[in-house]
């Protein structure tokens, strides 16, 4: 129930700081050591590729766990929108494993890409928020990303919930496989846990900045680049989707060729910087798009931050940033249909899980 919450959606992007300490819990041995499933971690161990299959704010997930796996555990991934592999599928490894991420656990073009890789004899885990789905249940295994029930149409808890559930996945495979690393990825989430309050208790900020850039925009565009870049991604998704501006995630050395001409006077441009290495890049690419009449909303992360930048994240780890700078574009997101008199929890033509190819 929403209780007192005027949507589920803002109860649920509330809700999140809580998931990530019960995913913590849930993954926690009595010795704080990870608690996964032995044949799990076998499984992407004996992995030569992983290949993640999702659709939507799970596949935006999918694209940080990439990063994370690759980075982490070493593990070649490919992340891949289900229903394009579905009928176009690319040379495989040799010993593939397949990860389908979704909430639901019924999305038929994750399903239709399960069906045909079983088929042909392959491993496959399904993380998913609801373990009984049909993604759980035909796949040789699950992860459960302990999210509670998600009600409202548009993904908040679940996908950062998904990218919790990747890393620590990730770190259990590296340490089975004798990988040395510094990165403790329960300690780090409840870091992490922290800082997504810091914006859930202090709405007001993000109201304004909804109010003040996108009460009457027509477009919008977020740009980042590396892993802010697929944070991008999803939060263009979710201002599309519920808002219905129409907004585009780029990569930030990517639109100056071509997409740059879309910007006029007034356009809001949101820059994400949370990646200390490419940081000051992204920064030269709000300054061409601030010559061109942009205006500009900068989001950058504690240590580098200047004094422009409208939102500043807590530090938190590297590997992480997304789980806290998907927060204030989920309430940027959420305060601007709000402005605009949009239904936030039914947003129109869509529907919560799409059982049909
Ligand atoms: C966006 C959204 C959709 C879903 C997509 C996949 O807010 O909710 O993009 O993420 O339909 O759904 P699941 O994760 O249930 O497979």
């Amino acid at each position: 129930e929403k209780g007192t919450y005027p949507h589920y959606m803002l109860k649920e992007i509330d809700e999140q700081p809580f998931v990530i300490r019960n995913i913590i819990t849930k993954y926690k041995d009595a010795d704080d050591s990870i608690k996964l499933d032995e044949q799990v971690r076998q499984a992407v161990i004996d992995a030569d590729r992983i290949y993640i299959i999702a659709a939507g704010t799970s596949y935006h997930a999918g694209l940080v766990g990439k990063e994370l796996i690759e980075k982490i555990a070493n593990i070649p991934v490919e992340t891949h929108i289900a229903s394009e592999f579905l009928y176009n599928m690319p040379l495989l490894s040799k010993k593939p494993l397949f990860i389908f991420i979704s909430q639901s656990g019924e999305t038929a073009d994750s399903r239709g890409v399960l069906v045909n890789v079983k088929k042909l004899g392959h491993k496959t885990l399904t993380i998913t928020n609801v373990p009984g789905s049909t993604l759980s249940r035909e796949a040789d295994h699950t992860l459960h990303t302990y999210a509670g029930p998600e009600i409202a149409v548009a993904s908040t808890k679940a996908y950062t919930a998904q990218m919790a559930v990747l890393a620590i996945m990730a770190v259990d495979a590296a340490r089975a496989a004798g990988v040395e690393m510094d990165f403790d990825p329960l300690q780090e989430l409840g870091i992490v846990a922290n800082a997504m309050e810091i914006f859930t208790e202090q709405k007001d900020v993000l109201e304004e900045i909804a109010r003040d850039y996108l009460s009457v925009a027509r477009s919008c565009f977020f740009i980042g680049r590396s892993m802010d870049y697929h944070v991008c991604l999803e939060g263009a998704l979710k201002l599309k989707e519920i808002s219905y501006i129409q907004a585009e995630g780029f990569a930030g050395g990517e639109l100056k060729h071509g997409t740059i001409a879309l910007i006029e006077e007034g356009t809001p441009v949101v820059g994400l910087a949370t990646q200390e290495a490419v940081h000051l890049n992204l920064r030269g690419n709000m300054k061409e798009v601030v010559a061109r009449g942009a205006y500009p909303c900068m989001i950058s992360m504690e240590g580098f931050a200047e004094e422009d930048d409208k939102i500043v994240i807590p530090k938190v780890h590297d590997y992480l940033t997304p789980l806290v700078s998907v927060i204030p574009m989920q309430l940027i997101s959420y305060y601007a249909a709000l402005h605009r008199g949009c239904d936030v929890d039914k947003p129109r033509n869509l529907a919560k899980s799409v059982t049909v190819e």
